[in-house]
């Protein structure tokens, strides 16, 4: 979700003018996949590098995220929304802490949308954790290490209860991933958009999903193998 800050400024406003429309970009989306019926949506709300940014815009982007649990997990719950965090969620408050938890635990028997929200998330943090994690199974003698293969590695990142990713989407310009879902997004189809985030909306996102109907998915096999087996 890129490009909230340039909108702003267009605008002759301040950033966090920007960051107030992404989230109102943020909630009609979400409502959007669930008219759409999408099984699943990941969100890259706070990376793990945005702590960089000064501290008024950190605490800014802190406010609204700690406001938009408060205000939305209800209606989420109405919809049937599942929501889950992704990320180091040690480095917030455990004010926060607490309330993405509750937020969790409310949802977590939902079957409609499975909504996951990436804080503090780096996508070589994802693969760091789960080695790590696997590495201490294996210390403790719970695993050995040859059984680790793709599909054991797999079950230790971030999302490994959902289906990997069909579609990535970037708004903003940018033409890069920035540490976004590294190992989930190996056989991602890849959208990117000009379309600042406060500007996106279900329109930009047919868009998106016709691009997504377009693409053949081969999976390494060649035109005609895949064509085969359809
Ligand atoms: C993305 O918009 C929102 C967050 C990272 C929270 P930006 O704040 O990166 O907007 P630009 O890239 O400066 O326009
Ligand atoms: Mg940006």
């Amino acid at each position: 979700m890129d490009g909230n800050g340039r909108w702003a400024r267009q605008r002759g406003k301040h950033r966090p003018m920007g960051h107030q429309a992404g989230f109102k970009t943020t909630r009609a989306i979400v409502e959007a996949c669930v008219r759409r019926k999408i099984g699943a949506l990941t969100l890259f709300a706070f990376s793990s590098e945005n702590w960089k940014r000064p501290e008024q815009e950190v605490g800014l982007l802190m406010d609204l995220f700690m406001r938009g649990l408060k205000s939305e997990v209800s209606k989420l719950h109405e919809n049937h929304v599942r929501v889950q965090f992704i990320g180091e969620r040690s480095a917030f408050s455990p004010k926060l802490q607490a309330e993405m938890q509750r937020a969790e635990e409310k949802t977590a028997g939902n079957a409609g949308l499975r909504l996951a929200i990436a804080v503090n998330y780096g996508g070589r943090w994802d693969i760091v954790n789960a080695a790590r994690r696997l590495a201490a199974q294996v210390q403790a003698g719970e695993l050995q290490a040859e059984d680790i293969d793709e599909q054991v590695f797999a079950s230790a990142v971030s999302l490994a209860d959902v289906p990997e990713p069909d579609l990535f989407i970037r708004t903003g310009g940018e033409i890069r991933i920035s540490n976004y879902l590294l190992w989930q997004l190996a056989y991602t189809e890849l959208y990117f958009t000009d379309t600042l985030w406060p500007d996106f909306s279900d329109e930009e996102l047919g868009k998106a999903l016709e691009f997504y109907a377009g693409r053949q998915r081969r999976f390494g096999q060649t035109g005609e193998q895949v064509e085969a087996n359809a």
